[in-house]
């Protein structure tokens, strides 16, 4: 659905599903990078923290703002809607066992740690991954014609409020790092002009420096 087109514009939510796939998929990767290292696991143990917060932040906004929308309002496939709930349920599952061994191994960088992290994240991913294609495809045009523009922000700003403020500019440059020209421009459009400047003038060399740190 385009901005212009009838409908919300929904393709932000595209954006942010971007970055939970590439930030969550190299955790593994991360975790198993920085055993037995324990400034790493610093940086990465609180990089983990911030992307697991992000993501879990992105399905409540949802379970919370939208699919009760869409239930009450669209002819929806039973099946698929159990089928969320269920992933959702799942990723949940395994996000709360990674958090549980977050800050003991950001501390210590246990390898045994490190290894039992990464075949959390690897276990979920697959879930993870077939449950954002799916949304993408089957469940946000029927978004795009089922609630309202107000309704819409609402669940960005859930998810907006949900940042400390000292870490929105790094978010951004996240949401924004495999946007083409025109998906940043559509984005930075609905982010308020101030922080559209910091980001230009801090944000972005922010976001590069930490992100050089963290992928090592
Ligand atoms: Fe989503």
């Amino acid at each position: 659905m385009s901005a212009t087109g009838p409908g919300v514009d929904t393709h932000e939510m595209v954006l942010i599903h971007r970055v939970l796939r590439r930030e969550l998929g190299q955790l593994s990767r991360l975790f198993r990078s920085a055993a037995n290292d324990r400034a790493r696991s610093k940086v990465v143990g609180a990089h983990a923290r911030e992307m697991l917060d992000f993501l879990h932040t992105h399905h409540t906004g949802e379970d919370e703002l939208l699919f009760p929308l869409l239930r009450e309002r669209a002819p929806l496939d039973p099946e698929l809607m159990d089928r969320m709930d269920a992933q959702h349920a799942q990723v949940d599952h395994a996000v709360a066992a990674i958090g549980a061994e977050l800050p003991a191994w950001t501390a210590g960088a246990d390898a045994a740690a490190s290894e039992r992290m990464a075949d959390l994240v690897e276990a979920m991913m697959p879930t993870l991954i077939a449950h954002l294609a799916e949304e993408e495809h089957k469940l946000l045009p029927i978004v795009s014609v089922t609630v309202t523009q107000k309704e819409w922000d609402a669940l960005g700003k859930h998810g907006m409020n949900a940042i400390p403020l000292k870490r929105r500019l790094v978010m951004l440059g996240h949401i924004t790092e495999e946007a083409d020209d025109a998906e940043r421009l559509r984005f930075l459009h609905v982010v308020p002009a101030p922080a559209r400047l910091a980001y230009n003038l801090i944000g972005r060399r922010q976001f590069t420096r930490e992100t050089a740190k963290i992928r090592g």
